[in-house]
């Protein structure tokens, strides 16, 4: 029996593709790196630093530990400026409508997210107290696909992983949701996904497996 949902933030929530996109595609172009959308949708679930690496596999040279903390930094100041012009409007169609639907079922909602911006995000668009619980980049060492944002957020809720499911937009966080013996459920990007035990058109949908 389903207990708890734990959603990802970036793609399921909130829409931060475009401003994550033009934050690396001014880092890649300063650095005469090819950066195109097509890439940038390897770089969904995965870590910041993760992410920097995908983008320095296409570049010309190597880069030192130090280069690339600098341009981790650089990027995140950029996003973190992005980020100041959302707010309620980039919420994702029937987000609120089902999260108050799994809460008026009595389901713990939560978010398991690699971002270590999500509670700043959470924040600007006025969700940050609908979730029971906020697992996010900084409480974890392993990033999607590894299961330890998720399984973090199942320990904080009190739920045993099995009785949770998993809402994702990107192949690492399908992939992380079944190394933690979770349920996923694939929406938009992931819905290709072979081993996602659910695929999506719509959000509100959920309320009609759970
Ligand atoms: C994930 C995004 O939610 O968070 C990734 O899908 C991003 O694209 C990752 O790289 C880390 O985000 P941040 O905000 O810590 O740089
Ligand atoms: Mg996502």
């Amino acid at each position: 029996m389903i207990k708890a949902v734990i959603f990802d933030l970036d793609g399921v929530i909130v829409s931060t593709d475009e401003l994550h996109y033009q934050s690396w595609k001014k880092i890649a172009d300063d650095e005469n790196i090819y950066f195109d959308k097509i890439i940038n949708h390897k770089l969904r679930g995965v870590s910041r630093m993760d992410s920097l690496n995908i983008i320095l596999g296409y570049a010309s040279k190597t880069y030192s530990e130090d280069e690339k903390i600098n341009l981790a930094t650089n990027k995140n100041d950029i996003y973190v400026e992005l980020l100041k012009q959302l707010d309620q409007k980039d919420i994702l169609p029937n987000v609120v409508e089902t999260l108050k639907g799994l809460k008026s079922k009595g389901i713990f909602i939560a978010i398991g997210s690699s971002s270590k911006n999500a509670k700043p995000i959470l924040r600007r668009i006025g969700l940050i107290d609908m979730f029971d619980v906020i697992a996010d980049g900084n409480d974890i060492k392993h990033s999607k696909p590894a299961p330890d944002v998720f399984l973090v957020a199942a320990e904080r809720l009190g739920v045993n992983p099995n009785s949770c499911m998993v809402v994702e937009d990107a192949m690492a966080g399908i992939k992380a949701a079944k190394n933690a013996k979770m349920i996923a459920v694939a929406v938009s990007e992931a819905k290709n996904s072979e081993i996602a035990d659910y695929r999506l058109d719509n959000l509100k949908d959920l309320l009609l497996i759970i």
